[in-house]
Parts: structure tokens; C-alpha cells; sequence
């Protein structure tokens, strides 16, 4: 496999840390670079394939384990010379020739340079779909107190929870996986690496305001907080489904927002796919939450099957002045 580790020359950070994990101001931008680095650290990345354009940079492609939580993603740099529909295509056919996962996502604020709209006129036609995901937000101030049901109490959540959250996590998703990631839910392996490596292994993770409900011993719902350069997150929030609809999902969140409140956050965010089927959008609504735009970006990415890219489902854009075609065809 052609692979050369091409850093961006800009040095564009792609995310900042808001505050460190003592809540001070960490201006220090997490650059491509360090980003890169991490994920080899981390034995995240798979994969990787670079396009030579004829230039010193050109484009890299590579996979990692996501928090998308069910396959790799796609993560793409490409140089100005190389910004087209051709050279996506191109970079995008390549790695899943290699025999890549089940599906390849693209996320559009890691494609640097490239707006979102450009990015999905580029990538639709290659069968591309946007996951759908919305971000909502809620001022904490004005959070609507909530009662936790009767024999259940809530715990800070943390790693000595992993297990029996990787148990909830498929309890919670395993059924609407496929409505919720595009794709079923491995739970001995995405599970894992979703607490491992997007939560707890993550220096974002808010540990302050992460919570587990249990009732007894046993875990039915939790709630995990991540900082991000727009606020705190709630990455995720889970109840077992045979506890669900007592007022649980709401008193986690009131839990969060009781928390950030008292240390003078003003909003909390989410995201939300809006076909979940377990009425997450209702909950969400009643509990004050709105639709916000992030500066444009939409999370949630766009993401296709690569068995419908490898059986050459997927339609070539032309060049200026031809006509489409079907790839293979
Ligand atoms: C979303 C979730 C955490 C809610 O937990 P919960 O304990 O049932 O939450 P609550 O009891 O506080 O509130 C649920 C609300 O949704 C309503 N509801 C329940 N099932 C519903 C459904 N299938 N469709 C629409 N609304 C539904 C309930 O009536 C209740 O509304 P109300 O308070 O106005 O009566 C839980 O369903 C879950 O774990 N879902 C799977 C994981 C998930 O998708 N998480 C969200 C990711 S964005």
C-alpha cells in the first residue's frame, strides 16, 4: 500500500481543547500534526494512503477507529492543488480497494479546505448519504429540575465502570444500531473502543459531569460529558431499556446541567439523529433544547457502504462537459 505520512503544512489546528482537565484556560492548539500522532500512538490508525500530485504535499487519506463507534473513518487532507471531485474519488476508491471496513465516513471539518457544501456535491454521487445527526443545545441555567425514579441514585461514572457500561451500551443500542450508525453494532469490540478511546482514554472527557444511575448494583443509565471548542457535550446518554420513560433521561441531564452550572457553564450541546427511534428528539425538546447551528459545520459527517462503492455502485462525476457515468459499467 503507497503510504507516506503527509503532515499539514499549515499546521491548521482541527480542534481546540477548551480548558484542561482542571478546568483552566489550554489555549494550546492540537494541530494535524499532533492529531496524526495520536492516533498512531494510539494503535487507532489502520491505515493510510497518500495521493501524490506532482507537489512536497498532496492528499492523505487515512482510517482510525471513530467515535462513530462501528467501523473506520475516512479522514481526508487534500492540498490546494488537488481539491476535486476527481482527486476525492480517487483517494476515496483507493483505500476502500485496499478491503477497508464495512463503511467509510467522512467527516466534513476534517476535510480541511473544503467547505461542506462543496464536500457533499463532491461525494453524493459516490452514494455518500449525511448521517443526519443534529446538534441541539440547552441553557443550563434555566435546565428543568428532575427526579431520579425511586430506587435509583446516580455516581460519578468512571473507568471502573467500563464493563458494565460496554453491557448498557448494547442494551441500549444494539437493537437500533443500524437506524443510529448506518451500520450493526459489534458490542465486544465497538463498545470497548468507543469508552476506551472517546471517553475515558480522552483528556476532553468531562469526569465532573459524567454520571451512572444504578439501581441496586446494576447500571441502567448513564450519562458521558465531553469538553469540545463549542462547550460541554453530551456525548452520551443511555438507559436500559427496561427502565425507560420513568423520568430517568431527563433527571441524567438534569444531573449535567446541575453539575456545569456550578462551575458557570451557560449551555450544554448534544447531537441527535432525528429518526431515533427511541423518542431522544421528544425528550430532548421538552427538556428545553433547540436546534443550533455550529458556524455552519453539521456533525455527524456523511458516510457510505463500501460494498456499494466495490461493486461500483456509485456514479463518476464527469468533467466538465461530459456526461455522468456509472463506475465498472
Ligand atoms: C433517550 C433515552 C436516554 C431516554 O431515556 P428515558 O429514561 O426513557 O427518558 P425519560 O423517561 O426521561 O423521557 C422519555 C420521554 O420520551 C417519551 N418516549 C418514550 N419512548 C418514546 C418513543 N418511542 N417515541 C417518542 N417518545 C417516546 C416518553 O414518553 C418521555 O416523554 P415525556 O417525559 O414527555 O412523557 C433512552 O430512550 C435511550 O437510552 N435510548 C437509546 C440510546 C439513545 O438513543 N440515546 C440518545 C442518543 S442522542
Amino acid at each position: 500500500m503507497p503510504f507516506r505520512l503527509v503532515l499539514d503544512p499549515t499546521d491548521e489546528p482541527l480542534f481546540r481543547l477548551r480548558q484542561d482537565e482542571a478546568g483552566t484556560p489550554a489555549p494550546s492548539p492540537l494541530s494535524t500534526a499532533t492529531v496524526v500522532a495520536q492516533e498512531i500512538a494510539a494503535g487507532r490508525l489502520t491505515a493510510a494512503v497518500w495521493a501524490p500530485s506532482g507537489g512536497p504535499e498532496s492528499g492523505l487519506a487515512l482510517w482510525h477507529r471513530s467515535m462513530v463507534r462501528v467501523s473506520k473513518v475516512l479522514t481526508l487532507w487534500l492540498a490546494p492543488d488537488l481539491r476535486s471531485a476527481a482527486a476525492y474519488t480517487a483517494l476515496t476508491l483507493e483505500v476502500v480497494g485496499t478491503g477497508g471496513p464495512e463503511r467509510v465516513v467522512t467527516l466534513p471539518d476534517h476535510a480541511a479546505g473544503l467547505e461542506e457544501r462543496d464536500l457533499g456535491a463532491i461525494v453524493r454521487p459516490l452514494g455518500f448519504e449525511h448521517v443526519g445527526r443534529v446538534r441541539l443545545a440547552a441553557a443550563v441555567e434555566s435546565f428543568p429540575p428532575a427526579v431520579l425514579p425511586e430506587g435509583v441514585s446516580l455516581r460519578a461514572a468512571g473507568p471502573p465502570d467500563r464493563l458494565s457500561l460496554i453491557d448498557l451500551f448494547e442494551r441500549a443500542y444494539g437493537k437500533d444500531a443500524d437506524v443510529l450508525f448506518g451500520a450493526t453494532l459489534d458490542p465486544a469490540t465497538d463498545a470497548r473502543d468507543y469508552l476506551d478511546m472517546e471517553i475515558f482514554g480522552k483528556p476532553a472527557w468531562d469526569r465532573a459531569a459524567s454520571f451512572v444511575a444504578v439501581e441496586g448494583d446494576r447500571p441502567v443509565g448513564s450519562v458521558l460529558v465531553q469538553r469540545t471548542e463549542a462547550g460541554p457535550l453530551v456525548a452520551d446518554l443511555m438507559v436500559d431499556p427496561g427502565r425507560r420513560g420513568r423520568g430517568l433521561g431527563a433527571a441524567l441531564l438534569a444531573a449535567v446541567a446541575d453539575a456545569l452550572r456550578a462551575r458557570g457553564e451557560t449551555t450544554m450541546s448534544l447531537t441527535l439523529t432525528p429518526r431515533n427511534p427511541s423518542g431522544a428528539g421528544h425528550l430532548y425538546r421538552r427538556l428545553g433544547f433547540v436546534e443550533v447551528t455550529d458556524a455552519g459545520r453539521r456533525p455527524g459527517g456523511l458516510w457510505v457502504r463500501t460494498s456499494f462503492l466495490r461493486e461500483g455502485g456509485f456514479r463518476l462525476l464527469p468533467e466538465p462537459g461530459e456526461t455522468p457515468c456509472q463506475a465498472g459499467g
